[in-house]
């Protein structure tokens, strides 16, 4: 090959690939296999070892590449990155839009566009004749941070604009917000936690750590995205509207917002921001408010700025999330499987319209970390479906009052001795049957995603372990209604509709009793496995660590776990007596002869309206089986949020994709999980 001829190839190979990256990242809608991908890739990063001059810094090979950095160099912005001005209620809000009309003087409504304004980190890229030639922070609004080679790590970032639009800029600068998806957060954080790294406090925090390592190999390896909402300077093109603005970067293949909408009046946004605060809890990412920028750049000018703000935008905030208040005890509770969890009790304080008095401190290694003591006032926050957490002590209003903690030596609930097991950060009561792990097992074993016992709540749970009347699972099945009736305040009727419930529960699917039998690390998605292996309860539970460890899915832990269970006399007496008294080991569930007999499905991702193993129990009731792993012979992929790589693979194989909702409807239930 002559050198033309491989700088042509190069050329093409560049092209295809980054044509490649836009599907698969931006439009999350690959057309070819992972496979055929990797060929190209590989082929252009041949071409480039023999002949290193043809090596250009937007090739798809420089996304990591680069030496670490031992620091970062600083850009001065072109055009300052202003910062915004915050609204917290309706009436600051029309405050500003009355401030808008005065400066536009105009009585007429305004034309705005408001946006999600994304928790994360601001940043600017550059592209000159359409190709990414550095990028920054924000930093002082003045000068930021070159993490050029950060930023090239993250895949929703074009290192080069699509063709779509005539001709490309000279130069432009597109500025936006570098973001971290919760689940990817959450992941992160909780590698941090097993290898004894410090946790990031928020997703904004885990963003801005991430892009800011020296070593890009290290921002390469966590999950960024990034979406565009803003310009700087711009030569060759002209825009009338930040709307305008908004098309054109999607049509260069950058990522923009997908929730963003046009608003005539500040009526429209009032709707908007209630419409935003409700989405808020589904979205995968956090966002903090929305933006409201009033949509003609004409307009913008003549409006103006201040020094740090621009006059004619506006972040109008949802309610903190994150609150000051003060410890006022740490207590510790006791879970089903014996751990000794901390919680502080605070004075109530409101986050995000809920009251929280309560937030875990996890362990007393975190309480150690975060120096955290009774009488100190804390910041709290709740994040998404996550329980309310202490993010830091304020330090600056010790009065030395405040007293440290020390978990206790002995459990709280029975009294016997606490232990902590090397290597875990955790502390455990060692009594198996100590009446805090009691109600907690019974709690689980009747919870809706195990037997599914309706009216086994908290109080009445207590009631029956406090009062004598049920030792383990198995005295469920024997209680009668005048024990239950003689208990306090609870009235005949729901004792016997807690009788019929109990009676109701004998008859569940084999995976959901081995859930409900609480065995340590066997979920749900466990007990499918070893229920869809086994079929029968007693192979299971003569199964040897080595046969257990064969089944795809389940790991060492898992299986040490399951065969100590079944070692224990006392867990046998048990099942035992659940046999006895009428528990079927393997109700089936299945059909051969339903609506779905022979097909196969694949889950991946998490649906909102029912757990994975409701799902799973529903095909099966109709004749279809499920499937752990994506082949050629599953029939349908169903695919809810954040789903793995089994999404990308079925995509791949050309297999029949299913949302949640198409899913729901074959099977005939409605968005609540019910039968229809
Ligand atoms: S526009 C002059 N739009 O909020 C306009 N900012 O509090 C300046 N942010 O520094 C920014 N989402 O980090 C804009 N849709 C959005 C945004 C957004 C998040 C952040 C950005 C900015 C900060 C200001």
């Amino acid at each position: 090959m002559t050198l033309e001829e491989a700088r042509q190839r190069c050329e093409q190979l560049r092209a295809e690939i980054e044509h490649h990256n836009y599907r698969y990242y931006t439009l999350d809608d690959p057309e070819i296999s992972d496979a055929q991908y990797d060929r190209l890739l590989r082929e252009l990063i041949e071409l480039e070892q023999t002949h290193p001059d043809l090596i250009t810094p937007e090739s798809p090979t420089q996304r990591v590449g680069a030496a670490p950095l031992t620091e970062f160099e600083t850009i001065t912005h072109t055009i300052p990155m202003l910062s915004l001005d915050n609204a917290f209620s309706e009436g600051e809000l029309r405050d500003f839009d009355g401030r808008v009309r005065r400066l536009l003087e105009t009585s007429g409504r305004i034309e705005y566009v408001a946006e999600p304004k994304l928790d994360g980190l601001a940043v600017e890229l550059v592209y000159e004749n359409g190709i990414f030639s550095s990028g920054s922070t924000r930093g002082d609004g003045i000068a930021g941070e070159n993490i050029t080679q950060n930023l090239k790590t993250i895949k929703t970032i074009p290192l080069k604009l699509r063709k779509d639009v005539q001709g490309f800029p000279s130069r432009l600068e597109v500025r936006g917000e570098v973001i971290i998806k919760l689940n990817a957060f959450r992941q992160l954080n909780a590698t941090r936690e097993a290898k004894g790294e410090p946790l990031f406090a928020n997703p904004r925090n885990a963003a801005a750590g991430s892009l800011r390592q020296l070593d890009s190999k290290i921002t390469a390896s966590r999950p960024l995205d990034f979406f565009c909402y803003g310009i700087g300077q711009f030569i060759g093109i002209a825009f009338d509207s930040q709307w305008h603005i908004l098309e054109i970067y999607r049509k260069w293949g950058l990522m923009v917002n997908l929730h963003i909408r046009k608003c005539d009046g500040i009526n429209e946004v009032i709707e908007y921001y209630a419409y935003m605060n409700e989405l808020r809890e589904q979205l995968p990412y956090e966002i903090d408010g929305i933006v409201v920028k009033v949509n003609q750049l004409d307009l913008q000018r003549k409006a103006g700025e201040k020094s740090r703000s621009p006059r004619w935008a506006i972040a109008y905030k949802f309610k903190a999330r994150q609150e000051t208040t003060k410890i006022l005890d740490i207590i510790v509770q006791v879970g089903r499987t014996g751990t000794l969890t901390p919680v502080a009790l605070m004075e109530p304080v409101k986050i995000g319209g809920v009251e929280v008095s309560r937030a875990t401190l996890h362990n007393q290694d975190e309480i150690d970390r975060k120096d955290i003591r009774v009488g100190d006032w804390v910041v709290v926050q709740r994040a998404g479906d996550v329980i309310p957490e202490v993010v830091k002590v304020i330090a600056s209003r010790r009065t030395k009052g405040e007293k440290p903690f020390k978990m206790p030596e002995t459990c709280p609930v029975c009294g016997s001795a606490v232990v902590r097991v090397e290597g875990e950060a955790s502390h455990r009561c060692q009594n198996l049957s100590c009446p805090a792990q009691l109600k907690e097992g019974i709690k689980h074993f009747a919870a809706k995603r195990a037997m599914d016992i309706e009216g086994m709540g908290d109080k009445i749970v207590a009631q029956l372990v406090d009062s004598g009347l049920v030792k383990n699972v198995a005295d469920l099945y024997g209680l009668i209604l005048d024990q239950l009736a003689n208990l306090e305040r609870v009235a005949e009727k729901s004792a016997q509709n807690l009788l019929d419930a109990i009676e109701g529960s004998k008859k569940r699917p084999l995976a959901r009793l081995i859930f409900a039998l609480g065995i340590r690390f066997v979920g749900e998605h466990v007990a499918h496995l070893l229920s869809d292996h086994f079929k029968n309860f007693d192979k299971m539970r003569h199964a040897t660590q080595e046969e257990l460890e064969a089944i795809d899915g389940i790991g060492p832990q898992s299986a040490q776990s399951i065969v100590q269970f079944f070692e224990s006399p006392e867990n046998i007496k048990i099942i035992e007596r659940l046999i006895e008294s009428g528990v079927e080991l393997g109700a089936p569930a299945k059909s051969s002869s339903g609506r779905l007999a022979g097909k196969s499905f694949v889950f991946t991702g998490t649906l909102k309206s029912l757990s994975r193993g409701k799902a799973q129990e529903r095909v099966e009731s109709m004749g279809g089986v499920v499937s752990s792993s994506v082949s050629k012979k599953v029939d349908y992929v169903v695919v809810g949020d954040d789903p793995g790589s089994k999404a990308d693979k079925a995509r791949q194989s050309g297999l029949t994709i299913l949302t949640e909702d198409e899913f729901l409807e074959l099977v005939k239930m409605n968005p609540k999980g019910y039968c229809t």
